[in-house]
């Protein structure tokens, strides 16, 4: 069955049934992938343009991948190349695009609500690959499906998601997603990487690690972005490891069974050690694997076909 939606622009609109739906369609698309031929015809014929203003490795990759995977065309657009160079508004390049009978246009934007405006703009669906410090909708339902693939479940599950706050996506559009699923969720970085009022979207608040990381069942390390800080968030980067980098001595105050999760690009060395990186705590390279099970089932449910095609 599909989304009773156009687009997926973030997980704040969707309700629970909707993350469990994503969630379950994307686990029954994950053998696809371990499969000799990995390849369903189930969205045979349809087209999805991937428009990525930002960098991307994992993102942009494995849309592309899950879209090839249902035997779907996939057109990447490098913007460097493109005609927004030449100074061609978003509006302009959408109505062109959509002028190619699209199916879906994945986008990525540097500007938050730039895929909520792209989706007023075209007939065809949208889905957001990441728009400002606002919502990352896809990271968040891999980060779901990989703590639900590992603990079995998401409700009670203490979630801590430790960093750069303020600028994350991925923080965002997790609170949401798991406080939904009813996980007891807390946030924690330096003061200047909080921004006010994060507890009205239902998560605790904190600037201790030491509480943060009391008895925590899953941890969610955040990348530093540097290339969103227009001004300086902390003294140095190494005082910032000191404090909220995660390493082995630290993670001594989480569960036994604890998970680590981090949506990458890592920082070695800086929110966390490369030992635990590597770790057997870190489920890192798993999350990236879901990435592909989730996009194939993103496209799925707003593209449609039925699942009996997937056979
Ligand atoms: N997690 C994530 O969005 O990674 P990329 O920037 O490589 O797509």
């Amino acid at each position: 069955m599909r989304l009773k939606r156009k687009d997926l622009l973030g997980i704040e609109e969707l309700d629970t049934a909707e993350l469990e739906q994503i969630l379950s369609t994307a686990a029954s698309f994950k053998e696809v992938s371990a499969r000799e031929i990995k390849k369903v015809p189930t969205l045979r014929g349809k087209t999805v343009i991937n428009l990525f203003y930002e960098p991307s490795t994992r993102t942009r990759t494995s849309f592309e991948i899950a879209a090839k995977r249902m035997s779907a065309d996939a057109v990447n657009i490098s913007v460097s190349t493109s005609s927004v160079v030449k100074g061609e508004t978003i509006k302009d390049t959408a109505k062109n695009l959509e002028a190619m009978k699209p199916d879906c246009i994945v986008i990525r934007h540097s500007s938050a609500g730039t895929p909520q405006m792209l989706a007023r703009y075209v007939g065809c669906s949208v889905v957001n690959a990441g728009d400002g410090a606002h919502e990352h909708p896809s990271q968040a339902l891999l980060d779901m499906m990989t703590v639900k693939e590992k603990k079995g479940k998401i409700a009670g599950l203490k979630v801590s998601i430790i960093g750069d706050i303020a600028h994350s996506r991925v923080a965002r559009s997790n609170i949401y997603g798991f406080t939904k699923l009813g996980a007891d969720v807390t946030v924690c970085g330096p003061p200047t990487m909080i921004p006010p009022g994060m507890d009205r979207l239902g998560c605790k608040v904190t600037t201790s690690m030491e509480s943060a990381l009391k008895d925590a069942d899953v941890i969610m390390m955040l990348r530093i972005q540097l290339e969103r800080q227009k001004e300086s968030f902390f003294p140095t980067v190494r005082e910032y490891s000191r404090i909220y980098g995660l390493d082995e001595t630290k993670l001594k105050r989480a569960k036994d069974d604890v998970i680590i999760l981090h949506p990458g690009p890592v920082n070695r060395g800086v929110e966390i050690s490369s030992e635990l990186a590597d770790g057997p705590y870190s489920l890192i390279l798993d999350q990236v694997t879901n990435g592909v099970a989730v996009r194939m089932a993103i496209f799925y449910l707003l593209l449609g076909g039925t699942r009996e095609e997937a056979q």
